[in-house]
């Protein structure tokens, strides 16, 4: 089969704010290739049924959001990566074997990598802010990179106890109001949670007491500048913004269905920039 004529979707409930259709279909147009990818709204108790007849669909793989990562684990096989994650966001047809794995982990790093090379050079500890499925994907990316020692707070504390249960005793539990004497030797800080985000809470943490050599890196891309990266570019640190890993997790996606390894270039951060901010 050559790579023409191949589709792909986002499968979530509801499914309307995904921007990947927006990055797919801009990398399809430029790459002048003759796929398309597609919104799927389904519902939870037909995600099962839908991605069961994913080929006779048309599709040769899919993305899957909120509220399916779960499921679509458990119904796939994942790769060593998800397997520890516990929640995969990209889905191929491997022949009849529908594989899985999730790209949150290179979209996090690559990212890191861009914003603040070299963050990894003297990165023995990171403070982790939130215990769910992106946490895990940043985590296990950190760990990939060798970072010896995270330090995970989470409203729920037994969400983060979790996590030490997953990744082991490199994973230690900080309570919200121990953060501050985290910060002292972390050389990353990563919020993994929603408060930031457009319409929820602001995330309150004081970044007096982070090194000036210390990188600060932020999923929430609604707004894209967050609060959080605000204050620590008014303190001169390197930062990484949740846009930018957006669109990094989308690339192997797009290079399993479509054959082609996509660039996240500066027009493809822009227009996805003035969507996010015609929708505001
Ligand atoms: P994802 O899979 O994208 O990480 P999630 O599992 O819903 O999404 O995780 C959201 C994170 O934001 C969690 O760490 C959550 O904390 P809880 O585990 O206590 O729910 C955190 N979060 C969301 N709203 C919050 C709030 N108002 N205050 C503090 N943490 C919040």
């Amino acid at each position: 089969m050559t790579t023409a004529g191949r589709a792909a979707c986002v499968i979530g409930w509801p499914v309307g704010h995904s921007r990947s259709p927006l990055i797919h279909n801009y990398w399809l147009k430029h790459y002048d290739i003759a796929g398309e990818y597609r919104r799927e709204a389904v519902r939870q108790e037909e995600f099962a049924a839908f991605i069961g007849s994913l080929a006779a669909r048309g599709y040769v793989g899919a993305n899957v959001t909120v509220p399916h990562k779960e499921a679509a684990f458990a119904l796939s096989q994942p790769d060593e990566r998800a397997r520890t994650i516990g929640a995969v966001n990209t889905l191929w047809l491997d022949g009849k074997v529908l594989r899985s794995t999730n790209t949150d982990v290179e979209g996090f790093l690559d990212n890191l990598d861009v914003c603040a090379p070299h963050w990894d050079r003297e990165a023995t500890k990171a403070v982790v802010l939130g215990a769910g499925g992106a946490a895990r994907a940043v985590i296990y990316g950190l760990f990939s990179r060798g970072v010896e020692r995270i330090v995970v707070a989470n409203r729920t504390a037994s969400r983060a106890e979790a996590l030490r249960h997953a990744f082991g005793k490199r994973v230690q539990v900080a309570e919200w109001n121990e953060l501050n004497a985290e910060l002292a030797d972390a050389a990353l800080l990563v919020n993994t949670t929603t408060l930031g985000m457009q319409g929820q809470p602001a995330l309150a943490i004081d970044l007096a007491r982070l090194g000036r050599h210390a990188t600060v890196a932020d999923i929430v891309y609604v707004p894209v500048v967050t609060p959080l990266l605000a204050a620590a570019k008014a303190r001169s640190l390197a930062t990484a913004d949740g846009l930018g890993m957006l669109l990094r997790q989308a690339v192997r996606g797009f290079a399993l269905w479509f054959g082609k390894t996509p660039e996240v270039t500066d027009e493809l951060r822009a227009l996805v920039e003035a969507d996010l901010n015609a929708s505001k």
